[in-house]
C-alpha cells in the first residue's frame, strides 16, 4: 500500500469498550489462544477462515467460513467489527486493502504486513532502518542466481521470498555448482540467497506498541528448532544487559518504523561476540511467546488484544522460569501423563488429525524464577 493510503486508513476512536467485536484473520492456534484471552477481556470475537470449525472458530462467538479474498464475507466481517487482527502474516495484502477500505481498522497495518511477507523487504526495511541482519541478494532467475552466489559465496542459504515457514521453502547451497539444484528443489521460485549466521544461539524478542505508541518487551527467550520447527523455548534467557538493550533497541526501531500496532516477534542470532542479527519478524503473536502464558503477569495474547484494542499495555514481568515444548504430531499422545504433572501446564489446540510435525499443543514446565 503506497504511503497516502496508508495515512487515510481508519484509525480507532477511544479504547474500544468491553462488548466491542474483534475479527480475527485465520482461525488456527494462535487465533484460537487470542480469541480465548479477547473473551476474557469482554470480547466478542468473529474468525474469518476457510476452514470450518477452525481451531480458533469453535472458541470465538463467531466464525465466517470463506476464503480470504471472498468479497462478501470481507464486507460482512468489516460491517461486523470494531478492529481486525489476523494470525499469520500471509493474509493476501489485498484482503487488507479492501477491508480498510471498507471502513475497518486493521491492525498491525498494511506496512507490517507487507515487510513481513517478503524476505527480500523485510531485509531490505532492516537495512534501511539501521538493523544488522546476514547479507543477502535476491535470487529471480538463473543469472541473478549465479550473481547472488558469487557475491555471498557458499555455503549460503536459499530461501523462497514468500510463504516460508517451519524451515519449509529453504535450501542449503554448499558449494557454487549446488546453486542450481538448491534452486530446483525450492521450485525456481522468487528467492532470497542468505549468507550463513554462525549463531551460538537463536534468541528471540516478543515485544508490543499500544496505539499511543507505548511499547513494551518481554524478557528475551532462547528458542531450539528441530528440522526448522521450533521444539522449546528456554525463558527468560539467560543473556548479560548489554544483549538485552540490543534486542530492545531492535525492536524499538522496528516497531516504531512500521508505526506498528499489537504483538511482534523477532527472531535473533547471537554471534559468538554478543552481537544479535535478526532472522525474521513476524507481525503476530509468536511460537516463542507462549512462555509467557504461564510465566508472565500479562502474556503476549492478551498484550495483543489490549494493544490493537487501544487499551493500554500490561506489564511483561516474569514470574516464573518457563521451558515451552511444542506438542508435534503424534507428542499429543503423551496428554494424561503430561497433565498429571504439577509442574506442567498443557495448552491443546483442539485439532483432530495429529499429522506428523503438526502443531497439537504445547507444554509450560514451570520452577521458580530465582533457580
Ligand atoms: N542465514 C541463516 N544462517 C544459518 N541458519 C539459518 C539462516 N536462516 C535461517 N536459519 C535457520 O533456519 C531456521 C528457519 O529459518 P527462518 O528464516 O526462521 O524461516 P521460517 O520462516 O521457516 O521460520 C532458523 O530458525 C535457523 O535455525
Ligand atoms: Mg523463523
Amino acid at each position: 500500500m503506497s504511503d497516502a493510503a496508508s495515512r487515510s486508513a481508519p484509525l480507532l476512536a477511544g479504547p474500544l469498550p468491553p462488548g466491542s467485536t474483534l475479527g480475527i484473520l485465520g482461525g488456527g492456534q494462535l487465533g484460537r489462544m487470542l480469541a480465548l484471552a479477547a473473551a476474557r477481556l469482554g470480547f466478542d470475537v468473529v474468525i474469518l477462515d476457510p476452514e470450518e470449525n477452525s481451531p480458533a472458530g469453535r472458541v470465538a462467538a463467531r466464525q465466517i467460513v470463506a476464503a480470504y479474498d471472498d468479497r462478501w464475507a470481507l464486507k460482512r466481517l468489516a460491517e461486523a467489527c470494531d478492529v481486525i487482527t489476523y494470525e499469520f502474516e500471509n493474509v493476501p495484502a489485498d484482503t487488507v486493502a479492501e477491508l480498510t477500505a471498507l471502513g475497518a481498522v486493521v491492525s498491525p497495518g498494511a506496512k507490517a504486513l507487507a515487510a513481513a511477507q517478503d524476505r527480500v523487504i523485510e531485509k531490505s526495511f532492516l537495512a534501511e532502518i539501521g538493523v544488522p541482519t546476514v547479507a543477502f541478494a535476491a535470487v529471480k532467475d538463473a543469472d541473478s542466481l549465479a550473481a547472488a552466489v558469487a557475491r555471498i559465496g557458499a555455503p549460503s542459504l536459499l530461501k523462497t521470498r514468500r510463504e516460508g515457514y517451519d524451515g519449509k521453502g529453504q535450501a542449503w547451497i554448499q558449494r557454487a555448482t549446488d546453486a542450481e539444484a538448491a534452486f530446483e528443489t525450492i521450485g525456481r521460485q522468487a528467492a532470497i540467497l542468505e549468507a550463513p549466521a554462525d549463531f551460538g544461539r537463536e534468541l528471540s524478542v516478543i515485544a508490543a506498541r499500544g496505539r499511543d505508541g507505548e511499547i513494551a518487551c518481554y524478557p528475551l527467550s532462547d528458542n531450539h528448532h528441530e528440522g526448522g520447527v521450533l521444539k522449546r523455548t528456554v525463558a527468560p534467557a539467560k543473556v548479560t544487559p548489554a544483549t538485552r538493550d540490543q534486542a530492545e533497541t531492535i525492536v524499538i526501531k522496528i516497531l516504531t518504523a512500521l508505526d506498528y500496532v499489537g504483538v511482534i516477534g523477532v527472531e535473533l542470532f547471537e554471534l559468538a561476540g554478543g552481537k544479535l542479527l535478526v532472522n525474521e519478524f513476524a507481525p503476530r503473536v509468536h511460537n516463542t511467546g507462549h512462555w509467557t502464558q504461564d510465566g508472565c503477569e500479562v502474556d503476549q495474547f492478551e498484550q495483543h488484544i489490549r494493544a490493537v484494542a487501544g487499551w493500554p499495555l500490561g506489564p511483561t514481568q516474569p514470574h516464573a522460569h518457563v521451558e515451552m515444548t511444542n506438542l508435534l504430531g503424534a507428542d499429543i499422545e503423551a496428554w494424561k501423563k503430561l497433565a498429571g504433572e504439577p509442574e506442567t501446564r498443557l495448552h491443546l489446540y483442539g485439532k483432530g488429525e495429529a499429522r506428523p510435525g503438526r502443531k497439537m499443543g504445547h507444554v509450560n514446565r514451570l520452577r521458580p524464577l530465582k533457580d
